[in-house]
């Protein structure tokens, strides 16, 4: 059995005023075999240690540093959706999407270039089968994994270890090779560190000179990889799916972009004008959270209101049901960017009482809001810069399949044409 919560006050009381009383649960034990005690599912004290290392890694400067990262990757993408304009094919979208989250991602925080926007390798391949396995294993009803035998003979099984067993020493030698780098520079550590070479959050993390074992950190560099990468990707492709639904939104976006970016790439001070965009962003968040729901476990008997739960209880959190409430919002199911004005603070879960989610709330709080915030402008302002997107004749609806985070069920297939001949795409490397 399990509550499904879809009151704000009541997430509020979960997640912020009694958040001790309750532990990842489910989560945690679906999770452990690829983010094993990483940030998202770490409860109790190695939860608590491992959030007041990675926090300050993810500060201002290195934030504003990453802009630069994102148009670079966003820039490889439009070198990619130029030739399919020239040839007037049909792109998948999401799949270029994940590929381009998991560029960013992989180099954010651990320096790696997947470069998967131009071609596949062992490790691209590697990070999705992981990603399918921890999918599958949320939705599963019978977790076969935990067959003793089962799991040492299905081909299935042995795929996913082989990833992980991949991932794990790409990992260990990313490390190694950081914590050499880290100690033969001769830059001190300070609060806003940043080394300009390698900018990268596990390089912050070794250069703080705290004390943490391998297997620690390389859970913590996966937790990120995931969480970081999957749901900016899904934020990217409703996006998009809202902007061709919703054509007088998009030319006011475009109209804003036009106004805002030259040729170059974008820069911090650019995003900052980039409002509109920001809440086409904050809007798509609104109607597509990723992930749909937050989950945790009653640790000794609570009231939820005026309902009482015991121990042990599961809980989910629908984010999806807070975000489209009639209750708390107007024409609740309308892409509807304008519900916030330009010039107010951005919304989020305080100043929207609870009501509005999409990076949590209380002490567990997605720490990469803000990142992920400025990638997803950057990426969507770039590319409506340079392209029209509509949805591809003949292409098959546009349905849901949600695991951790919201999918198309036949992916988004759309035509891409150029709005300006040729289209100004920014030097990527
Ligand atoms: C936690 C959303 C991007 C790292 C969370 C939570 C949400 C969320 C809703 C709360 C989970 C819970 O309470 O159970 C998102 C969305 C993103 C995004 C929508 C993109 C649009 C990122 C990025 C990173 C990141 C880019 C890393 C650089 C984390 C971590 C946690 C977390 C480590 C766990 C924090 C903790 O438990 O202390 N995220 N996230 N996320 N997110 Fe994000």
């Amino acid at each position: 059995s399990f509550v499904i919560v879809s009151d704000p006050d009541i997430a509020k009381h979960i997640l912020r005023d009694n958040s001790k009383a309750y532990s990842k649960g489910i989560l945690a034990e679906i999770l452990e075999f690829v983010m094993g005690t990483g940030l998202i599912p770490a409860d109790g004290e190695v939860w608590r240690v491992r959030r007041r290392a990675i926090v300050p890694s993810l500060h201002q400067k290195f934030v504003t540093e990453m802009i630069g990262l994102f148009g670079k990757a966003s820039g490889r993408l439009c070198e990619k959706l130029d030739k399919a304009a020239a040839e007037g094919e049909a792109v998948e979208m999401e799949s270029l999407f994940s590929r381009l989250t998991l560029d960013v991602i992989g180099k954010a925080v651990f320096n790696y270039d997947f470069d998967s926007l131009s071609y596949d390798n062992g490790m691209v391949e590697a990070v999705y089968v992981t990603l399918r396995e921890a999918e599958m294993r949320s939705t599963a009803p019978i977790p076969t994994w935990k067959i003793p035998i089962w799991k040492d003979v299905s081909p299935r099984q042995r795929k996913v270890n082989e990833a992980l067993v991949l991932i794990n020493n790409i990992l260990d030698e990313l490390i190694s090779t950081c914590k050499r780098m880290v100690d033969e520079e001769d830059l001190q550590f300070h609060e806003e560190y940043m080394n300009e070479e390698d900018p990268s959050i596990l390089r912050f993390l070794l250069a703080s000179g705290e004390d943490v074992s391998s297997k620690q950190l390389r859970d913590d560099l996966m937790t990120m990889l995931i969480a970081g990468h999957e749901t900016s990707a899904a934020v990217l492709t409703w996006t998009f799916y809202l902007l061709s639904k919703y054509p007088r939104v998009m030319s006011k976006l475009q109209a804003e972009v036009d106004d805002v970016l030259g040729d170059g790439l974008p820069t911090i001070e650019d995003v900052k004008k980039l409002k509109y965009t920001t809440r086409v962003i904050n809007e798509s968040l609104r109607l597509y959270p990723q992930p749909p729901v937050l989950i945790r476990r009653s640790l000794e008997d609570d009231m939820l209101g005026e309902y009482p739960i015991g121990r042990g209880e599961d809980i989910f959190i629908s984010i999806w049901n807070l975000h489209r409430c009639p209750k708390h919002w107007d024409n609740a199911d309308v892409f509807n960017p304008e519900r916030w004005t330009l010039d107010g603070p951005n919304p989020n879960e305080t100043n929207q009482k609870f009501s509005y989610l999409p990076f949590g709330g209380g002490p567990r709080k997605c720490v990469g809001d803000m990142f992920a915030t400025f990638e997803n402008v950057v990426a969507t302002a770039m590319l409506v810069k340079r392209f029209d997107f509509q949805m591809a004749p003949g292409a098959p609806p546009v349905e849901m399949t949600t695991g951790a985070t919201i999918h198309t069920t036949k992916g988004l297939n759309m035509i891409v044409s150029r709005r300006t001949n040729p289209p100004v795409i920014p030097i990527s490397r």
